[in-house]
């Protein structure tokens, strides 16, 4: 594949059968949604151009779609139509223009520049992507002749007896001779079944100008589409396989692989050990060397190199965590920097917060960072030691290598290397206790 290549992506669907408020593109498979990952595709191959076209009333779909252009589709006439949508953006391409389905998210970028090259070698008209379904009732069916060139595709509803029974079928991914798509779209009509414009009638178009037209096959698990939430969470399940299968090509351990999810962004080192139970969503960046154990669920968030994440431990987004250093069982950190080596060991929110360096915060430690209407910062200086189930009022700065003992409630500034404490005045009453229980037992009669 050597010329140029653009992307036409039909999104124009409102996917009734989800039942959803939502565009059924917008639904999102590991953490993005479905026409993101078509997009993402596009970007793979190198497209020049990536065109969405989308229906009415759709700002939500736009701006994720945003830089690429969109057209809008307004009366669904057909897969033919919907390309047209665009067809101010068609003129003037050279090279290959793909159409893909923003609901059919699995396509690999390996497939789809096979698809192209078979184009561009004897300058075809068209390539289709064919699959071979155990069943292919509802799918166009792809007619070769001898010579495997491809004569034609009938659509389900169109078939004859003798057509029903072939098994190849469209799945919907054609790639077009830029230079002559627009013309070959414009001579397709409605004279069909379903009184629509139909993609698939532009390999006849091109039979009768005398051109070429294509099939490639694929495997069928790459051209699921997703129409309902069950096919939804096939498709999650098949990208998750990927990933993981990636994440361990690309030098991490998942010890079980099948309990941890990924979102498609996610950024692993080499080294990384994935313990079972965890849950990547998007913008996760983890360092080399680092352990994530069992259970812990980490989004948008950056963690060092060697550093060592639950079991348990939550990573909102903006967590910072520096190299060695330990977020323990229990622990929540949001928009917070955890500074190289520090320690949050067991039971804590860190919120709006720095931790620095080889700062050991104590069990149940808590930054109050909200006071019902403004986010305030907690500093907590290198060095500095936080006594377990303190609370820390923010705005609130912590010395370098200062100490606050267990159980204080501080707000203001604490100085470097001071000690502070806030305690109630301990009271004890000798024998009291042993007194309560003999008066109780002979008001209640209980032992
Ligand atoms: C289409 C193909 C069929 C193929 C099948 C694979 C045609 C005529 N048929 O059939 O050969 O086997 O996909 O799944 O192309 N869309 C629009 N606007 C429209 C119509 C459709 O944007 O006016 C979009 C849909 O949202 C969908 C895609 O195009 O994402 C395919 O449309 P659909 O109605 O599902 O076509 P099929 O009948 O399944
Ligand atoms: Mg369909």
């Amino acid at each position: 594949m050597s010329l140029e290549l653009s992307v036409v992506v039909l999104a124009a669907g409102m996917g009734t059968r989800m039942k959803s408020a939502l565009p059924k593109v917008m639904h999102k498979v590991a953490g993005k949604p479905m026409v993101g990952h078509v997009i993402d595709t596009a970007a793979h191959l190198k497209a020049a151009k990536t065109m969405v076209v989308v229906g009415p009333d759709m700002p939500d779909l736009i701006k994720t779609v945003a830089p690429h252009p969109t057209f809008e589709q307004t009366d669904r006439l057909g897969t033919a139509h919907a390309v047209l949508a665009a067809k101010d953006g068609l003129k003037g391409l050279t090279g290959n223009v793909l159409v893909l389905y923003a609901d059919s998210p699995l396509f690999t970028a390996e497939t789809l520049a096979r698809l192209v090259a078979a184009r561009e070698e004897n300058d075809h008209a068209v390539a289709v992507l064919g699959f071979r379904p155990e069943d292919p009732t509802g799918y166009g069916r792809l007619v070769t002749d001898q010579n495997g060139n491809l004569t034609a595709i009938v659509e389900d509803k169109e078939c004859n007896d003798a057509q029903r029974q072939i098994n190849f079928c469209n799945s919907g991914v054609m790639c077009f001779k830029a230079e002559d798509m627009i013309a070959t779209l414009e001579a397709i009509d409605n004279a069909n079944a379903k009184g629509e414009y139909y993609l698939t009638d532009a390999v006849e178009v091109a039979q009768k100008n005398g051109q070429s037209c294509v099939a490639v096959e694929v495997d069928e698990a790459e051209t699921l589409g997703v129409n309902s939430r069950t096919q939804l969470a096939v498709a999650e399940g098949i990208l998750q396989d990927r990933l993981r299968e990636q994440a361990m090509v690309d030098g991490a351990t998942l010890i079980d692989p099948a309990s941890v999810f990924f979102s498609a962004d996610t950024k692993l080192g080499r080294d990384v050990i994935v313990e079972p139970n965890v849950v990547f969503g998007p913008g996760v960046v983890v360092g080399d060397n680092t352990v994530i154990k069992a259970f812990s669920h980490l989004e948008s968030c950056v963690v060092g190199e060697g550093a060592d994440i639950g079991p348990y431990a939550r990573l909102r987004p903006g967590a910072e965590i520096g190299a060695g250093a330990r977020v323990g069982n229990f622990v929540e950190i949001k928009k917070a920097v955890v500074e190289d080596g520090a320690k949050v060991n067991h039971l804590s929110y860190i919120g709006d917060a720095r931790v620095g360096a080889k700062a050991n915060i104590g069990a149940g430690t808590i930054t109050c960072n909200y006071d019902g209407f403004r986010k305030q910062h907690t500093d907590i200086g290198a060095g500095a030691f936080i006594g377990s189930n303190s609370s820390l009022v923010a705005p609130v700065e912590i010395g370098d290598g200062a100490i606050v003992g267990a159980g204080s409630t501080i707000t203001g500034k604490v100085e470097a290397d001071a000690l502070t404490l806030t305690r109630a005045e301990r009271i004890e009453k000798k024998g009291w206790a042993a007194k309560f229980r003999e008066k109780m037992s002979q008001l209640t009669g209980k032992k």
